[in-house]
């Protein structure tokens, strides 16, 4: 007997250009054999780059680009309309865009710069959320890998960050911006479980991406909390990329509302 797929369903990833943790994402659903994926970004041409590599790695796969600002809810629905008409439905879908803000106290923080990263990691998020939800809500529910588990109607990923679990030197918008995305995630998972829909995030420690490693100052920045994490190392994209596949997937049926921590120990200390 074929051996039944984890993902036979749909794919949507924001945050998805680049080197980052969305493009790692999109990469690993295609590697563990989803055929269907939407992905999106505010840079274009990087984006086109994730959608060239997943073309040329799995040609089996379709994927669906599409660029654009999470911040406009205008974009957002032509970019589920698109979805949509292409796909005509959405399973798994990880909020992987985001900004990490200019790195000062609150007393030095403009409020264009705190409407930014609440508009981009908060606001952005739950613009994306609630458009996937809408979405799931108004499909069939695939059955579950396991035939005496539960089906699931969709499942949702957002990436929030161990700074919405502690704090952090000179990062107070976008430590509250990522509390915040933790604390829809909960919120959300209750509203939604009757609905079967699981709604739980990730909270990536120090991951090697171009956020973290765009600039030797922002990396001296980041060592204490590297040193301070008992792994001593920064995290790949492709790390948090598993534990979100793994959110996704009907093995983590039971997993609900959960803001998970792939951080090499960092908030245990
Ligand atoms: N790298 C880390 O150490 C780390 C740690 C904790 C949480 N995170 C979170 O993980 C997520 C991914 O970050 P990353 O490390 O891969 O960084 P990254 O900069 O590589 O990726 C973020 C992506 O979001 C896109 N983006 C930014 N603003 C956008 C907007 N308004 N609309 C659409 N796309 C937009 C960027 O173009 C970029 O491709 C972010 O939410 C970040 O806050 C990262």
């Amino acid at each position: 007997m074929a051996a039944t797929r984890l993902f036979p369903g749909v794919a949507l990833v924001t945050g998805a250009a680049g080197t980052g943790i969305g493009a790692a994402v999109a990469k690993a659903f295609a590697s563990a054999g989803c055929e269907r994926i939407a992905i999106t970004d505010v840079n274009e041409t990087q984006l086109l780059q994730t959608r060239a590599a997943i073309e040329s790695a799995h040609p089996n796969t379709r994927v669906l680009s599409q660029a654009g600002n999470i911040t406009d809810s205008n974009f957002i629905d032509a970019f589920m309309a698109s979805l949509r008409t292409q796909f005509g439905r959405v399973d798994y879908a990880v909020n992987c865009a985001g900004v990490l803000g200019d790195n000062k106290r609150s007393t030095e923080t403009t409020l264009e710069q705190f409407d930014h990263v609440n508009n981009v990691n908060y606001r952005g998020c739950w613009l994306s959320s609630r458009a996937q939800l809408r979405l799931m809500l108004q499909q069939d529910p695939l059955p579950s890998h396991d035939p005496d588990r539960p089906v699931q109607r969709g499942s949702i990923v957002n990436i929030a960050s161990q700074l919405g679990i502690v704090g952090r030197p000179t990062a107070p918008s976008y430590c509250g911006s990522k509390a915040a995305v933790i604390a829809m995630t909960r919120s959300d998972a209750i509203d939604y479980s009757a609905d079967h829909i699981r709604v739980n995030c990730i909270c990536p420690g120090v991951i090697e991406t171009p956020m973290t490693t765009h600039s030797e100052e922002i990396i001296a920045r980041l060592r204490p909390a590297i040193d301070i994490a008992p792994m001593k190392r920064m995290g790949k994209a492709s790390e948090v990329a598993d534990a979100a596949l793994f959110l996704c997937s009907t093995q983590a049926s039971f997993v609900q509302g959960h803001a998970m921590v792939v951080d090499g120990g960092y908030v245990i200390n």
